[in-house]
């Protein structure tokens, strides 16, 4: 059980609140937010993640989870934030978070995403392609403005992960390449572009990754190149060393001991940094997954047990993949208990579906859990990256609530109904 889960007569509870009340309160499916827990996990990476050598700056990856609720207490937490689209700038815009620590990413930001990002003053955009930097250096033209930019790079790392989540193969989609023939003129044209201010690199290798030496062969790489770019007379001041730091969802992952792998990831880039008689003035990493995860539940409700002719033992929930589609996508596992009958007899394997009308539309396959009647609550953990950001409407669904648990609760996104589902048919 994960931060402030804990289990009180055999009930799964929240700190001072038990599943069984927050179903009666907020209904069922409903995205439990354990506020506490996240405020503990940016603390973690703020009090790890520090050198005496440059200063390190932690963005909040949003796409794993964005709400104008989830943006103040990233604000509150002082750190700042990365959006990959007009939606997301504007839902932090519309927190207390200011423009300018947003950082912009998308290897495919339109024009008018750009404009918004500019008139907002959002702080830095992170440069994609080459495309971009004259549709950006005309608007930046037009309004007589200056922007502060990196340029993504894509250092040509095996992150090791799942396919669908891996950035920095030769062929992804995202960044330019540093072996690419043309990289130091698209480097200097920046540089030297008056409506630009380049403070540096980004890079990013993949998300749910494992492996502590992709993570340092990717800064190893990125120094490298600025000792390149260093030499050619181009002062770089900031690197941005992306996210990915994989997490806990079943026993079949092992992820690091976070604040011992960020001291040594420190430790290396300081070392990286001194063979190369290079100095940073800043170093950001992007966690989104890491932060939020582990903070995150689906609590549902088990509607219907039903024993197929072949023998298989479903519980159909409330919630589908509406609600979570990282099974379904990537074959993501999860763990899940009975929230409302929490013990150790594990006695029946079952298969937890949703509703939808997919096959696929399977949230975990094959978990022993102890014997399961309808009206059960079961709790699935680590829901909270990736999940409510990547829900949707299918079949006509509504999203479920979100709240925020810590002393109090606050309800940070309302259930939809049956009019939001509506809302934009003519
Ligand atoms: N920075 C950039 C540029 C990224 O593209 C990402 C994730 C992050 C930071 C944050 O990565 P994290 O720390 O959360 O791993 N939907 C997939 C994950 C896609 C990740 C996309 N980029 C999933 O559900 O597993």
């Amino acid at each position: 059980l994960f931060g402030n889960l804990k289990v009180i007569d055999n009930e799964i509870h929240l700190g001072k609140y038990s599943m069984s009340y927050l179903k009666e309160k907020y209904g069922t499916p409903l995205y439990i937010v354990d506020e506490d827990f996240f405020r503990e996990n940016i603390r973690k990476f703020k009090n790890s993640f520090k050198s005496k050598k440059f200063n390190t700056n932690i963005l909040y990856a949003s796409k794993a989870l964005l709400n104008k609720y989830i943006a103040n207490v990233v604000c509150e937490e002082d750190i700042s934030i990365d959006a990959v689209s007009g939606g997301e700038i504007y839902t932090i815009l519309n927190s207390r978070m200011s423009a300018d620590k947003i950082y912009f990413h998308g290897n495919n930001k339109l024009k008018k995403e750009l404009e918004f990002a500019v008139d907002s003053g959002v702080g830095k955009i992170v440069i994609d392609n080459t495309s971009e930097i004259n549709k950006l250096e005309a608007i930046l033209k037009e309004k007589k403005k200056k922007q502060k930019v990196l340029i993504r790079l894509n250092p040509g790392i095996d992150a090791h992960t799942h396919e669908y989540i891996t950035t920095s193969k030769n062929d992804s989609k995202f960044g330019l390449s540093i072996f690419s023939d043309d990289i130091f003129d698209i480097i200097e044209r920046v540089a030297n572009s008056k409506y630009f201010e380049l403070l540096g690199f980004h890079a990013h290798i993949g998300s749910q990754v494992f492996r502590e030496e992709s993570f340092f062969s990717e800064a190893e790489e990125m120094i490298n190149f600025i000792k390149k770019v260093s030499d050619k007379g181009i002062r770089i001041e900031e690197l941005n060393l992306g996210g990915g730091f994989g997490v806990y969802y079943t026993s079949e992952d092992s992820p690091f001991e976070l604040e011992g792998f960020l001291k040594r990831y420190i430790k290396k880039i300081e070392e990286l940094l001194e063979e190369n008689n290079l100095k940073l003035k800043t170093l950001t990493i992007e966690p989104g997954r890491s932060l939020i995860s582990n903070a995150g539940h689906t609590l549902y409700t088990a509607e219907i047990i039903k024993k197929t002719y072949g023998g298989k033992n479903f519980i159909f929930i409330d919630g589908s993949m509406n609600d979570n589609i990282r099974p379904a996508l990537y074959g993501a596992k999860y763990e899940a208990s009975i929230a409302n009958k929490f013990n150790d007899n594990l006695e029946e394997v079952y298969t937890i579906a949703g509703k939808c009308c997919e096959s696929g539309d399977i949230i975990i396959r094959d978990i022993m859990l102890p014997k399961v009647e309808e009206e059960d609550l079961i709790l699935v953990s680590s829901t909270g990256a990736y999940n409510y950001s990547m829900s949707s409407n299918y079949n006509r669904i509504e999203r479920p609530a979100m709240i925020f648990v810590s002393d109090e609760i606050k309800v940070a996104v309302k259930r939809e109904t049956y009019e939001d589902l509506m809302r934009n048919d003519l």
